[in-house]
């Protein structure tokens, strides 16, 4: 058995290929590393059409619409009369969605007691669970219970309601629900000052270090999406902005593309 030595050309050859495949494993970390830089800019807002303005004559082919669209959630308001001044649907209503529903189910409880019924909307197929803090005396043990059930937990504030009294349950809060209208009903016009709340929110969450997404819930349509993303939002609740369009799809989609940026 003998060995020879390289000569220079293919020392070279040797040399020029190694450089070759060093350039091209770098280059694609480089690309690679562009395109999470650049997704990990890029906001995708979360669009949630709110059941509410439905046609509930027409409730599975909505409901199909809203598989079909860009819409991310379907956002569901059960309203019982005693905390909110009007009712909305119970419990039949939602397991019939949630049959054909074919996205996260975002339940928004205008109820009171709402601890009563948490592992009834568990079995009926709720993904996130929202109680109103102005409806809860314990709410941390709430948050608990919503979790126990393999629910994400959100707290529901009324505009009257002031962001610096989450702090405390924020770290345990996947979603704070802004009611940017006073709740109860769709159609209603957006409250102005949701605006700075929804700043002083993102601040609390960042600076707690927390995991919790902003939905911003009334009133929502293409006049204020933007800038309330640009504020902080991550989600976007939006009936009658989306039901009474003319091409709710299209609707959804246009909200979709203002506000990811
Ligand atoms: C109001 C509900 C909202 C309502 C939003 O109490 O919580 O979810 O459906 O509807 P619009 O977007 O029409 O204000
Ligand atoms: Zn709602």
């Amino acid at each position: 058995m003998f060995y020879t030595l390289p000569n220079s050309k293919s020392i070279k050859l040797c040399a020029t290929a190694t450089l070759g495949f060093l350039t091209l494993y770098l280059y694609k970390f480089r690309i690679i590393f562009a395109l999470n830089f650049t997704s990990s800019l890029m906001k995708n807002t979360l669009i949630a059409p709110s059941v509410l303005s439905a046609d509930f004559a027409n409730l599975q082919r909505d409901i199909e619409m809203i598989n079909n669209s860009e819409a991310d959630w379907f956002h569901i308001d059960i309203m019982d009369g005693v905390f909110v001044p009007n009712i909305s649907f119970g419990m039949p209503v939602l397991e019939a969605i949630t049959r054909h529903a074919k996205k996260t189910v975002d339940v928004h409880l205008m109820i009171v007691n709402p601890d009563q019924y948490i592992k009834t909307f568990a079995a009926l197929g709720a993904t996130n669970l929202t109680v109103h803090y102005e409806a809860c005396t314990h709410l941390h043990r709430t948050l608990q219970a919503i979790k126990a059930e393999g629910m994400k937990a959100g707290i529901a504030i009324n505009p009257h309601t002031n962001v610096a009294l989450l702090e405390d349950v924020i770290k345990d809060t996947d979603l704070v629900c802004m009611m940017s209208v006073n709740p109860g009903f769709g159609g209603q016009s957006f409250i102005e000052n949701t605006y700075k709340k929804v700043k002083q929110l993102k601040e609390i969450i960042t600076r707690n270090n927390a995991p919790t997404l902003i939905e911003i819930d009334g009133g929502v349509s293409d006049k204020n999406a933007k800038q309330l993303v640009e504020a902080g939002a991550d989600v976007l609740v939006a009936g009658n902005y989306v039901f009474k369009a003319d091409n709710p799809t299209e609707t959804i989609a246009s909200l979709k593309k203002l506000t990811s940026f």
